[in-house]
């Protein structure tokens, strides 16, 4: 479970500006939440925080149990490695590595118990299309397949929380639907909660619920009810209803 409670983010430099204000938020496990909002509302900020990768300026925020303020260094370098993944918005593939040994890095680091097999790594890596690529190197293959590279590295890990960054920003329709296939069965079969920060309504709609930030403050939420189709005609009209923020 994912627990935020009047969370705030601003930064020292930069006098007054509040870039999360009062965020209050559940997500229960296995839920598959979308969060969308403008660009420079805050996503990208509040999924870091989540992440464990950026720190906060007031309230409380839990993730699976683990207190992410009271978190010290070393505790908050575990909880990176073993209970989030996370796709970066930039991908942040390491450029000395191959796709193969970028995409299983964060495996060699855990358990043996905990490891996914070679079979595992097979299955999504065709899944995503990037199964031909393994030995080059990042920037031997193009963004969308570096993107592609990013999500299989974060999906392999297993964590009981996957947090993506706009993962099909750089994807046509088909490869994005692909990529959110595997996020809906993971989160169905493996009960991962999944947030993603997405700008597109078509991957929105694979979410179960979406929350809707403007200038780093909550502003609504909506619920999957019925076919995608149906919440896919929903996000569409909830957009128009915040007109100008998109
Ligand atoms: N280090 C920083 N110092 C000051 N302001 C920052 C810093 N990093 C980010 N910001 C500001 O915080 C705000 C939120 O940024 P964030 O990256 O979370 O937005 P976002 O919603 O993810 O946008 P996008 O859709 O473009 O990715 C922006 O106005 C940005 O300029
Ligand atoms: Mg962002």
């Amino acid at each position: 479970m994912i627990q935020v409670k009047k969370l705030e983010k601003s930064y020292d430099n930069v006098n007054h500006l509040h870039i999360l204000q009062n965020l209050n938020l559940t997500v229960e496990d296995g839920e598959f939440l979308g969060i969308m909002g403008a660009s420079g509302s805050g996503k990208s900020t509040f999924l870091r925080i989540l992440g464990g990768l950026e720190t906060f300026s007031g309230g409380e925020a839990e993730v699976c149990g683990e207190n992410l303020r009271t978190m010290k260094d070393a505790e908050k370098e575990l909880y990176r490695q073993k209970a989030v993944s996370y796709v970066f918005q930039d991908y942040n593939l390491l450029s000395g590595l191959t796709v193969k040994e970028n995409i299983i890095l964060p495996c060699t680091m855990m358990h043996a118990e905990e490891k996914a097999t070679e079979q595992d790594y097979t299955a999504i890596t065709r899944k995503l299309g990037i199964d031909a690529y393994e030995e080059r190197f990042p920037d031997e293959i193009s963004g969308g397949e570096q993107q592609r590279a990013a999500i299989a590295r974060a999906v392999l890990k297993h964590s009981k929380v996957l947090l993506a960054d706009e993962p099909t920003g750089s994807l046509d329709m088909h490869t994005a639907g692909n990529v959110l296939e595997l996020f809906g069965k993971i989160n169905v079969d493996y009960r991962v909660t999944v947030v993603m920060v997405t700008h597109d309504v078509f991957s929105a709609s694979f979410c179960n619920r979406i929350i809707f930030l403007k200038d780093g403050k909550f502003v609504n939420e909506i619920e999957k009810s019925g076919s995608q189709q149906d919440f896919y005609k929903a996000i569409q009209k909830e957009m128009r209803e915040m007109d100008g923020i998109f």
